[in-house]
């Protein structure tokens, strides 16, 4: 008789995402006159930028001649596309070799994945709050998680502590979901902590495009010592509004070993055997992000964001309400007024202000009082959703 794995047992029963999204969908089924606004899952409304969509069809006429039709493509990604990311990359001065990067359908999928080259037996440490993809996938696995508080002590930006023990590591900056972001500094004690234990830190490195800090790093190879202990993860959802078109990347160093086994080997091992690469159209398309004209419009559409992010901590800020993020991430992280838990603020907000957000404690036990809006509205429905919580909470 088949059984099922049973630590799917102790996942909360739906995903944040859907269970926001279920709760928001029931609300319009049962008020289809209301108009909601929806601040929620952090995808893109911008279309994509017209570099993309010219390569995109380039690749499309390519795919309808016998010259230069394309069936399966290497696994690890085309290496036009390969060279592009290592060019972003060398901008900042980061050097990739090119078999050091893999091209994957997104970021979420590449966080999950992974997993797979690891034991089960690792010890996991995980900030709280979180994206809960991390949480989720260890314990579909059955691996033993603790959590390091992230809180506005110490700035949603935990960092080692003293006795902390680890086998894996999980960071995001900018964080999803505070939009707090660690500098160099902050990012290098977590980098020494992690060589010394011997310890991997898969670092979601998501929204690096929002960072606007020139002093902030994008990626976790900025410093030094991260090629031996971290695995980066990065995507063109947020960086390019590729929500929808999926195309992501992961770098792995050649230098980084586990158990005396080069990681890079073992993922390529993994992704041969069960993924078989991003189409070729949409990798033309990725490829054109990273041209000079691609990072010119994908950067306005960040801009484009990045007022709807002014519109929200503007309003925030008038009406006296504590926030972090919003400067250097899509997120901004608000605590929830009248010391209202997170759940009954998304209610309250959905039922008098027709608004969808995310209730801060469906990212971890730490985000209970809080809640996160996303600047990846258009700007009038943002506009328009925060003048109505402004009217109710005044
Ligand atoms: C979010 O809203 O946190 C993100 O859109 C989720 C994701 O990227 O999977």
């Amino acid at each position: 008789m088949a059984s099922v794995n049973s630590n799917y047992n102790n996942l909360k029963q739906n995903y944040l995402f859907y269970e926001v999204g279920q709760r928001a969908k029931k609300y319009s089924g049962q008020n289809p006159d209301k108009k909601v606004i929806k601040l929620g899952i952090g995808d893109v409304t911008l279309p994509l930028a017209p570099v993309v969509v010219e390569a995109m069809k380039k690749a499309a006429d390519d795919m309808s001649k016998a010259e230069t039709f394309k069936g399966y493509g290497p696994e690890q990604g085309y290496g036009f596309l390969k060279d592009a990311i290592a060019g972003y990359y060398a901008r900042r001065g980061v050097r990739l070799s090119t078999d050091e990067i893999f091209v994957s359908d997104g970021a979420k999928s590449d966080l999950g994945n992974i997993l797979d080259i690891f034991g089960k037996d690792n010890r996991v440490l995980i900030p709280d709050p979180v994206y809960p993809v991390y949480v989720d996938t260890n314990t579909m696995d059955g691996r033993d998680i603790s959590f390091v508080d992230a809180n506005i002590e110490n700035g949603f930006l935990p960092l080692p502590q003293e006795g902390m023990k680890a086998d894996i590591i999980y960071l995001c900056s900018p964080d999803n979901p505070t939009g707090a972001a660690y500098n160099k500094e902050q990012l290098k004690k977590w980098v020494d902590f992690a060589n010394a234990q011997s310890a991997v830190i898969l670092f979601d490195a998501a929204y690096e495009a929002f960072v606007a800090d020139e002093n902030l790093p994008h990626s976790i190879f900025e410093i030094d010592g991260a090629r031996t202990c971290a695995i980066e993860f990065c995507s063109l959802s947020k960086t390019a509004g590729f929500t929808g078109t999926r195309c992501g990347y992961t770098v792995v160093p050649n230098e980084l070993e586990a158990d005396g086994v080069k990681l890079n080997k073992l993922w390529l091992r993994r992704q041969t055997t069960k993924f078989n690469g991003v189409s070729y159209i949409v990798q033309r398309g990725a490829e054109a992000v990273f041209s000079d004209e691609g990072i010119r419009q994908t950067r306005e559409n960040i801009d484009y964001y990045r007022r709807n992010a002014r519109v929200i901590t503007d309003a925030l800020d008038r009406l006296g309400i504590w926030y972090c993020g919003g400067l250097n991430s899509p997120y901004i992280w608000l605590r929830c007024p009248n010391d209202m838990k997170s759940w009954d603020f998304f209610d309250y907000l959905l039922s008098e202000a027709n608004v969808v957000g995310t209730p801060g404690e469906g990212f971890g036990r730490c985000g209970e009082g809080f809640f996160r809006l996303t600047s990846f509205s258009d700007y009038d429905s943002t506009r328009e959703a925060m003048s109505r919580i402004e009217a109710l909470l005044k």
